[in-house]
């Protein structure tokens, strides 16, 4: 069932504009390609994967890798902000005339699953100035891949919000599925949560996707697969030591 919804996996593509012929532009691994009508892939430019082969790069030091994905997660921000409603909203220009333009509807919060998910707190802030932002600390088990919740601190009326759910990696997709079971348990519903995600599995995704058909993903790409201690393939290696500790 969940194999159905993979399409393809690590393909490869000219990247480019249109007007450019394919012998003008490289062509590199993109997303794996993947039906589940709740993921939106980011689009995959020339600016994105070259972001991401920074990031992915085992010599990347600290601070470049602090700086180029803190640019892809200003990318993911914008684009799930596209995924929150708008309502017709007619203002006056400085030369006398009307535009016809739209208005944001609703409140929001952020919540990250600590600690990778904090990493995305600043390119949230920078989008949505004084957002509301909780916390939900899981950790994976390192032998087990087995999520294990530990704290959540969230805003007391997050049922009235929509909830942006911040954790850059999704793998096996434990640790989203629990976050998201908490959510829920406070009374967010589940079309009221965007999950933003730099890189998930397939697995990850499709895992998602089942449990969880209404919540929106928002990710930057969707790897290969995992090896044998459930990391994403080819992946970026632990992101939150990279992030924080390395
Ligand atoms: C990482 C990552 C996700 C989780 C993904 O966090 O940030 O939360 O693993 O794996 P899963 O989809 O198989 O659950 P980790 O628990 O390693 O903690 P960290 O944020 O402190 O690095
Ligand atoms: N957590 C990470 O940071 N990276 C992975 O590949 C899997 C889980």
């Amino acid at each position: 069932m969940a194999e159905e919804n993979i399409l393809q996996r690590a393909p490869s593509q000219h990247l480019g504009p249109e007007y450019k012929s394919n012998e003008e532009k490289p062509s590199a691994t993109v997303s794996t390609k993947v039906s589940h009508e709740n993921v939106t892939v980011l689009p995959q430019t020339p600016q994105l994967i070259a972001l991401l082969t920074m990031i992915r790069d085992k010599n990347t030091n600290r601070a470049d890798f602090i700086f180029y994905s803190n640019r892809i997660n200003r990318l993911l921000v914008e684009e799930a902000l596209n995924h929150l409603p708008v309502h017709p909203h007619t203002i006056t220009t400085p030369v006398g005339r009307t535009y016809a333009g739209v208005k944001f509807e609703g409140k929001i919060c952020g919540v990250s699953i600590m600690r990778a998910g904090e990493a995305m707190e600043q390119a949230l802030r920078e989008c949505c100035r004084s957002v509301r932002i909780g916390k939900i600390l899981i950790q994976r088990d390192e032998e087990t891949s087995k999520p294990r919740l530990f704290y959540d601190k969230l805003p007391g009326d997050i049922s009235e919000r929509w909830a942006l759910l911040l954790d850059p990696m999704l793998a096996t997709g434990g640790s989203a599925l629990m976050a998201v079971d908490v959510l829920r348990s406070r009374g967010v519903p589940e079309d009221h949560i965007l999950f933003l995600n730099l890189i998930a599995s397939p697995e990850g995704a499709a895992n998602f996707a089942q449990k969880f058909p209404k919540v929106r993903i928002v990710t930057a790409f969707v790897d290969q697969g995992l090896d044998e201690k459930n990391y994403i393939v080819p992946g970026l290696g632990d992101f939150g030591d990279r992030f924080y500790t390395m």
